[in-house]
């Protein structure tokens, strides 16, 4: 495959989260991709190891979800979504409601996590008002959390660029403090021992606005845009029982735990706790057309099902909500998981990922290395006065000698797609031990 791209035409793309400049200079494309690997502009493999953005759980360019999106398109491309329907989005709610934990019944869709975040909060505020209780409109979220970048997320995530950077957000927003105690829990394996009274913050923020004002908790299960902070044992389920109290809804956000990535469908299942509302996105199409889909118990959804049947039960909705190409999509994703068993397989190579991760422990600069299901996540000393610094040649270098990973901050995270086999955790691991000797 040619590389036709030169620098001098990349000037119109700004790029998303990207340092422009830097890559403009030094552009790492990919042209192709198949299963676990991408295929470079100059033609080498990269091994994926973070599953794109911790999307494409199923590998990429996965013949039946390929196919299905190639029919869809030439049967039925669009179709309004508002006061209109088409067969196969009912199709794929039903499909995914089956998969999805107990009594998460009923699905929104929507084109992205960020897009499900702000679906969440608008249910969250208006079930409360259709239940008579417009007064909780407060909503409660944590530090270090990541909830996408619309105005919403950002509010209720804990990122302080985002608070630097765009201003006020949202009023009525209180926050959790984040549960990354690393004098206490370093290189824990899975869940940590300490942190769960951290949950009782919640109590405490609760009597502060008075539970009669709150509507809402959100949290990340395992917070990963941050850096992989997995809680620690006990603390979901403290975080469930303070909500039940007080008749606060308890959102998951799982964009990036949901489809498998813990080895189980959805991180509520592993925890074995229930939230009222699910935000999902990412896995829910492989990330191969963008979609997502917010699951709500059946007693928020009926709240809605009032008043006269002409009017329009909940305010809200995209052009593309279900959009069919993304519904088949979405279809074909839930089938390839099921065939291949690959919403649990995760929990079968768990510990071989565990082990292999932790053995980077010895390597100069690594300063905690945290786990669960299959991502992992190193933390590296910053460079005294260049903090990020590190992380990014890591990744740079990582790139270079054939593997992609994922940082922020000074953390390395990695999630690879669930097709994952021990022979590419090896390759993963061992290569990134060289990249750590390596640079600076
Ligand atoms: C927990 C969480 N919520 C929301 C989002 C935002 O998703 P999107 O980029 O699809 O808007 C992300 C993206 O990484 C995420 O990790």
């Amino acid at each position: 495959m040619l590389n036709k791209v030169t620098p001098n035409n990349l000037d119109a793309f700004w790029m998303p989260f990207t340092a422009n400049r830097q890559f403009k200079q030094a552009p790492r494309m990919f042209v192709a991709a198949k299963d676990m690997h991408y295929t470079t502009a100059d033609g080498r493999q990269v091994l994926d190891g973070t599953a794109g953005l911790w999307c494409v759980n199923a590998g990429h360019c996965r013949p039946k979800i390929t196919e299905a999106i190639a029919q869809q398109a030439g049967e039925l491309d669009y179709a309004p979504a508002f006061q209109m329907g088409h067969p196969i989005a009912f199709e794929f709610a039903n499909r995914v409601v089956d998969v999805a934990p107990d009594g998460l019944d009923h699905v929104f869709f929507t084109n992205s996590g960020s897009e499900s975040v702000e679906t969440a909060l608008k249910i969250a505020l208006a079930y409360h008002r259709v239940k008579g209780e417009g007064s909780r409109f407060r909503l409660i979220g944590r530090e270090r959390g990541y909830h996408g970048v619309n105005f919403g997320g950002i509010s209720v995530g804990g990122i302080v660029t985002n608070r630097k950077m765009f201003g006020t957000l949202l009023t009525g927003v209180d926050h959790l403090p984040h549960t990354h105690l690393p004098g206490k829990n370093a290189f824990t394996r899975g869940e940590p021992e300490h942190g769960v009274d951290l949950a009782d913050e919640l109590e405490r923020i609760v009597t502060l606005h008075d539970a009669s004002t709150v509507a809402a908790v959100i949290v990340e299960p395992v917070s990963g845009s941050t850096g992989v902070l997995v809680p620690p044992k006990g603390y979901l389920q403290r975080l469930r029982d303070i909500c039940t109290k007080h008749g606060i809804l308890l959102i998951f956000d799982e964009v990036i735990t949901g489809f498998g990535r813990l080895g189980t469908p959805f991180a509520a299942d592993y925890f074995g706790v229930k939230p009222d509302i699910m935000v999902t996105a990412k896995g829910i199409t492989n990330g191969v057309i963008p979609m997502g889909g917010v699951f709500v118990t059946s007693d928020i959804h009926d709240a809605f099902m009032n008043g006269p049947e002409h009017l329009i039960e909940f305010f809200h909705g995209y052009t593309y909500s279900g959009n069919p190409i993304a519904s088949a999509a979405g279809i074909a994703t839930i089938e390839t998981y099921k065939e291949e068993g690959l919403l649990t397989r995760g929990a079968e190579l768990a510990s071989y990922w565990e082990d292999a991760l932790h053995s980077l422990k010895d390597v100069r600069n690594v300063i905690d290395i945290r786990n669960i299901g299959l991502i992992g996540a190193i933390e590296l000393q910053p460079i005294a006065g260049s903090p990020t610094k590190r992380a990014f040649s890591a990744f740079l270098k990582a790139f270079e000698k054939g593997i992609l990973i994922r940082t922020t901050g000074d953390i390395i995270a990695l999630s690879p797609p669930l097709i994952i086999e021990k022979s590419h955790i090896d390759q993963l691991f061992g290569t990134l031990r060289d990249v750590l000797n390596e640079i600076e």
